[in-house]
């Protein structure tokens, strides 16, 4: 890290791994639901029929339940798209990094694929959940042991992870549908910014950590929605397409991810058809790959900071 990334990152809290030994003590303050189960007897521990996805459009209607995967924590996402993303873009015994890593999805993915992880989350409880539903054996010869390492701290100061280390980048920041709406809420939460200004300028911030920390020529990957004000489109989703671009990514994907969270009745649905809006049922999800200095970058430049 450079000494200006050092001083401009002091704002933003550091990395402190949280180990295995606090799991035990921890895990009783945990609400039920959230733990993993007690024994953990996987039952199945790959998905059925699992196929790479191959086009630009992705749909997972049913979200997997394989291993220790559970829909229930807020705004988890389906492990199809960290599956398809970590067989895609990174190999058995390489390093992934998800910085807002949640109920630890990406690193039950990992775990299971024979990647090293390392998950990253500005919420302890949050953090908590993942390393719960991390304790579980992989008996499975074909499956090479991997380490899986959680950090409390901050997506915009990742000091703990070293320039160049990381070989695919995972994220699946919180949404802005709440911005604006709880004005004055101090948290390092990115949800509890006031402005979507503010949002994308504090994404810079993760965009520029992932550039620092990712290896030349590797990729990393966003998820993101848009969300409506006023009746209007907010293009949030592409802003933060604009920001990655900006610290110096390529863009090599753009996939469609649909949504199965609207439904064709109730509060939403009725305002829709009041106010002649569409229902947004999708998210991008945009995979950008850091170009190796070696390389003859000209030729992308249709793919690449165009302002
Ligand atoms: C949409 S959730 C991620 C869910 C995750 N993919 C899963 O499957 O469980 C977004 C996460 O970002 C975390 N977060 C918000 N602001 C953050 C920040 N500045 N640094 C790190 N994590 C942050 C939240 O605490 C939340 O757990």
């Amino acid at each position: 890290m450079t000494s200006k990334t050092k001083k401009n990152n002091q704002k933003y809290s550091s990395m402190q791994e949280i180990g295995k030994d606090v799991l035990g003590k921890l895990k009783t303050s945990l609400k039920k639901e959230d733990r993993a189960p007690e024994e953990t007897k996987i039952e199945r521990i790959q998905p059925e029929d699992f196929k790479l996805e191959h086009t630009t459009v992705w749909n997972f209607q049913k979200r997997g339940d394989w291993a220790t995967h559970k829909g229930d924590f807020r705004g988890n996402w389906a492990p199809q798209i960290p599956r398809n993303l970590l067989l895609r873009y990174s190999k058995v015994g390489d390093t992934v990094l998800d910085p807002m890593v949640g109920s630890g999805t990406t690193l039950i993915e990992a775990k299971v694929t024979g990647r090293n992880g390392i998950g990253l989350d500005v919420d302890p409880s949050a953090l908590l959940v993942s390393l719960s539903r991390l304790d579980f054996d992989v008996s499975d010869d074909d499956i090479p042991e991997s380490s899986q390492k959680v950090f409390i701290g901050d997506a915009r100061n990742m000091d703990l992870v070293e320039n160049e280390s990381i070989d695919l980048g995972l994220i699946h920041p919180p949404q802005p549908d709440y911005i604006g709406n709880v004005n004055g809420r101090n948290s390092a939460d990115l949800s509890f910014v006031s402005s979507f200004d503010e949002y994308c300028k504090e994404m810079k911030e993760v965009a520029k950590e992932m550039f620092r920390t990712i290896k030349p020529g590797k990729y990393c990957s966003i998820l993101i929605g848009d969300t409506r004000r006023h009746k209007h489109y907010v293009p949030i989703s592409h802003r933060i397409m604009q920001n990655f671009l900006d610290v110096g990514f390529t863009l090599k994907e753009n996939v469609i991810k649909r949504q199965w969270n609207c439904s064709q009745s109730g509060f939403w649905a009725r305002r829709s058809k009041r106010d002649n809006f569409l229902l947004i049922s999708h998210k991008n999800l945009f995979v950008f790959r850091k170009p190796d200095p070696e390389e003859d970058i000209a030729k992308l430049e249709n793919s690449m900071k165009w302002w």
